[in-house]
């Protein structure tokens, strides 16, 4: 049994608690409800133990062949309402009955906080495949007029709740539902540019007839993202994904600038949050654009 890792800061109250790859056990503290993952489908008994009433709740999930379902309820009090957690001055709306997953990703931490840090007042910020809106709020809470851009509508009326959430009016931002190639072709028939933008898709995607795999179509989707994006802007690539390392990750990034006749005037790698660091499966980058 590993240790507890305490919270990064006290503006935080969201985080991966625990963290055990080779045991496949990882607790996710959302202001003390816990969420267990394990990799097997039997609940590890020893989370009592490491408890010590830490916790209000645990609820548990198995990843294997129940990851879009309902956590459990395990013991405590129950989680039956969504409930507000804070990650560096920001206010995040979590549900534990959404299924997927509850409301936030938390290994996205340390790149909201780029985002917050990067945009300023007025600059227009792109978040595509946005889930419920979390880089929005950073880009929006910094200033910017913010898109947020997703097939579901579920999720849309989630970031706009997130924006109250944080005393943001959604009138002032936009919302697209659909899907991300359709939307950036359009933007780019349409004249309208960003000054940064947010890639973070799914492994594998299907809309209609086409499907989107990371794989094989980041370079494109990179494409599309450059023809909008302003001289000097930026774009945070993300990547959930084992089928790719760092090295073919940005040779696409890289292939995809170029076939969009932009240059690439910077690269800066970025990190998972120190508490993920058994595991290296999210990739990110963040490219400056000439
Ligand atoms: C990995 S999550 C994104 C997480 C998000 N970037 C965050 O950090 O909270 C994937 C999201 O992409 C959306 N999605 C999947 N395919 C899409 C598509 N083709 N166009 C737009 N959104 C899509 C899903 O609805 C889901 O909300």
């Amino acid at each position: 049994m590993k240790k507890l890792t305490p919270a990064p800061n006290p503006q935080t109250n969201a985080w991966r608690t625990y963290h055990d790859a080779r045991a496949g056990v990882w607790i996710d503290s959302f202001d003390g409800r816990w969420l267990v993952q394990t990799r097997d489908s039997v609940f590890p008994n020893f989370i009592k133990t490491l408890n010590q009433g830490l916790a209000s709740s645990v609820y548990w999930k198995a990843r294997d062949k129940s990851a879009s379902t309902t956590p459990k309820y395990i013991f405590g009090r129950k989680v039956s309402d969504r409930f507000l957690v804070r990650e560096n001055g920001a206010t995040f709306s979590i549900d534990f009955s959404a299924g997927y997953s509850s409301g936030i990703f938390l290994d996205q931490r340390l790149n909201r906080r780029m985002v917050g840090n990067s945009v300023q007042q007025g600059q227009r910020f792109l978040n595509t495949f946005a889930y419920t809106g979390a880089f929005s709020v950073m880009a929006a809470k910094a200033g910017a007029e913010t898109t947020t851009l997703d097939l579901s509508k579920n999720y849309l009326n989630w970031t706009w709740e997130n924006f109250r959430a944080n005393g943001l009016d959604p009138k002032d931002h936009f919302g697209c539902k659909g899907d991300t190639f359709e939307w950036l072709k359009k933007f780019a028939k349409q004249g309208r540019t960003f000054h940064g933008i947010v890639l973070d898709p799914p492994t594998f995607s299907r809309m209609g007839k086409k499907t989107f795999s990371t794989d094989r179509d980041y370079a494109s989707l990179v494409k599309l993202a450059a023809a909008v994006t302003e001289p000097g802007g930026w774009i945070l690539c993300c990547a959930n994904t084992q089928g790719m390392n760092h090295r073919q990750f940005e040779a696409q990034i890289q292939q995809g600038i170029k076939s969009a006749r932009r240059q690439v005037i910077g690269v800066k790698k970025l990190e998972m949050p120190p508490e993920f660091n058994e595991d290296d499966y999210l990739k990110s980058l963040r490219v400056d654009v000439g």
